[in-house]
């Protein structure tokens, strides 16, 4: 036996409930279009390319700067070195004072000219420093010269003096040459940095850019395949609504939209067709249905007739019995149509309580002419006390006429089939309707229910799929067994009133 319980069939009715829910939930995120996440990401590297040429640019002037301060100590060194010469000049021949003391002075003009920038490299301490260093000097001058000759006398205190002044002179120059030697090597270091720094540069902006690439792939790429699942989904008539799934709302956002939307116009549009085929089965149902008619018709005609031909002389009770003949009758094709109209019907459903014996007794009506053609022979055991379900009456009818017409069309050579029905304990009423046909392949079998899935020249392979969908509508489930050349028993599971007893 195979057993087919299809799980993933398709709701053909629009659901619009989930539809407004997930459109709502599509608009109501905060945006961040992919369109700004690109451009985020430019100006991410603008400020990346700004931030390396000002590191480049403060770099450079900073180098620029030693440089200068260099060039002047260089300056201030040489005078320094200039009044040693004249200083030592003064010792061996007392000549030359003056000159020392107007190479202190340049020194010290350099050092006032410059102070700025000379400051903004070695700070204002090692200024300080220096500007003490060569005070004291030019004091240890100035009293050479004020002593004079007098001091000549003096040997003793000059040589002090002089000691001092040695002293001090190779402290100034040890100084200058020391400051000098630090910042041309820190020069050195910082353009053996800013030398680097392109390939550094060029390597991080490599890094952003893979980053980039890889980031705007995922944000455009991963979605597409997400959309081409979507389609494929919905080509297999799986109608439900595309829901947010990220955080923003961007321009897939917008197609998801539309994608719903446009599903929305589509199931629409299904139904319509659906309730097209579904006139174009009434119209191969005509017959039967014309048949149906005709003979309570006839009867009418029938009765009436010899009622009027023999109104003298018939009995009271006599004519009471043909009126209610008349009656009866009438009720009988006024039930045919009746039962036309429910079915053509495509109302929202209404969901009443049901008896499933009338269900299926008045379903049954509708195929009687159907099966008397086919010599198709019904077995019906129903119980009439069964419990209520609970439904909508032509929905239901549909569902049960579809499976009714389908055993039969199982059965072009005549055979049996048989309506069950009973209560189980989980709640359900069960509906069983075996033919003695053909049967079903397992090989189609999973593609029963599929809409527009057919084996017949003019099926419209909609039966099956419309009457899972309503037998879903109303919480219920079909259930197939069947076998080939022995037959199928399509069992209908619907909840009954009150639930489980
Ligand atoms: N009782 C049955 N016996 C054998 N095959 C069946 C039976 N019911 C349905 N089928 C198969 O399922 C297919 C789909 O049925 P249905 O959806 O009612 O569409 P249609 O009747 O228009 O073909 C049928 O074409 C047929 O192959
Ligand atoms: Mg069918």
């Amino acid at each position: 036996m195979e057993e087919s319980q299809n799980k993933k069939i398709p709701d053909l009715l629009v659901d619009e409930a989930a539809l407004a829910e997930a459109q709502k939930g599509l608009m109501e995120r905060p945006t961040m279009s992919i369109r700004a996440k690109i451009t985020l990401g430019f100006v991410f590297l603008f400020i990346l390319c700004a931030v390396a040429s000002i590191t480049f640019l403060v770099m450079s002037s900073l180098i620029d700067r030693k440089l200068k301060f260099m060039e002047t100590l260089n300056y201030y060194t040489f005078e320094i070195q200039q009044a040693r010469r004249y200083e030592k000049n003064f010792f061996l021949y007392r000549t030359n004072l003056p000159d020392a003391l107007e190479n202190v002075q340049t020194a010290r003009e350099i050092l006032k000219k410059e102070s700025n920038s000379i400051m903004s490299v070695i700070g204002q301490e090692k200024l300080k420093v220096m500007t003490v260093h060569l005070d004291r000097y030019e004091n240890y001058l100035n009293d050479l010269r004020a002593g004079g000759i007098p001091l000549a006398g003096k040997a003793e205190s000059v040589s002090k003096i002089e000691a001092e002044l040695r002293k001090l002179g190779a402290e100034m120059i040890f100084l200058a040459v020391n400051l000098v030697n630090k910042e041309r090597e820190e020069v050195e270091e910082m353009s053996k940095l800013t030398r680097r720094m392109p390939l550094v540069f060029l390597a991080v902006l490599l890094g952003v850019l893979v980053y980039l690439t890889h980031f705007s792939a995922q944000q455009i790429v991963r979605p597409l395949n997400r959309f081409v699942d979507y389609t494929i989904r919905i080509a297999r008539g799986d109608f439900s609504p595309i829901t947010a799934t990220r955080r923003y709302k961007d321009e897939f956002s917008r197609l998801a939209i539309a994608i719903n939307w446009m599903m929305e116009q589509l199931q629409k549009n299904q139904e319509q067709y659906i309730q097209s085929r579904k006139m174009a089965a009434i119209g191969s149902l005509t017959s039967g249905i014309a048949h149906e008619l005709n003979n309570p018709l006839n009867n009418i005609c029938v009765t009436t007739e010899s009622l009027l031909d023999e109104l003298e002389e018939v009995s009271d009770t006599e004519k009471r019995k043909r009126l209610q003949d008349i009656y009866t009758q009438a009720e009988r094709a006024s039930g045919v149509v009746r039962n036309l109209l429910d079915f053509t019907r495509m109302d929202r459903p209404s969901f009443v309580p049901l008896s499933v014996h009338e269900l299926l007794t008045s379903t049954m009506k509708l195929a009687k002419n159907e099966m008397d053609l086919n010599n198709v022979e019904l077995e019906y055991s129903v119980p009439e006390q069964l419990p209520h379900i609970k439904g909508d009456f032509s929905q239901l009818q549909q569902v049960f006429l579809n499976l009714i017409i389908n055993s039969i069309q199982a059965m072009p050579h005549g055979g049996t089939l048989r309506i069950t029905g009973d209560s189980n304990d989980q709640g359900f009423v069960q509906i069983h309707v075996t033919d003695t046909g053909q049967g079903i392949p397992k090989s189609i079998l999973p593609h029963i229910f599929d809409p527009f899935f057919t084996t017949k020249e003019k099926g419209t392979g909609l039966g099956l799929s419309v009457s899972y969908s309503i037998v879903k509508k109303h919480g219920g489930r079909i259930l197939v067994k069947s076998e080939t050349n022995q037959g199928s028993t399509f069992s209908v599971f619907l909840p009954r009133v009150g639930g489980v007893s």
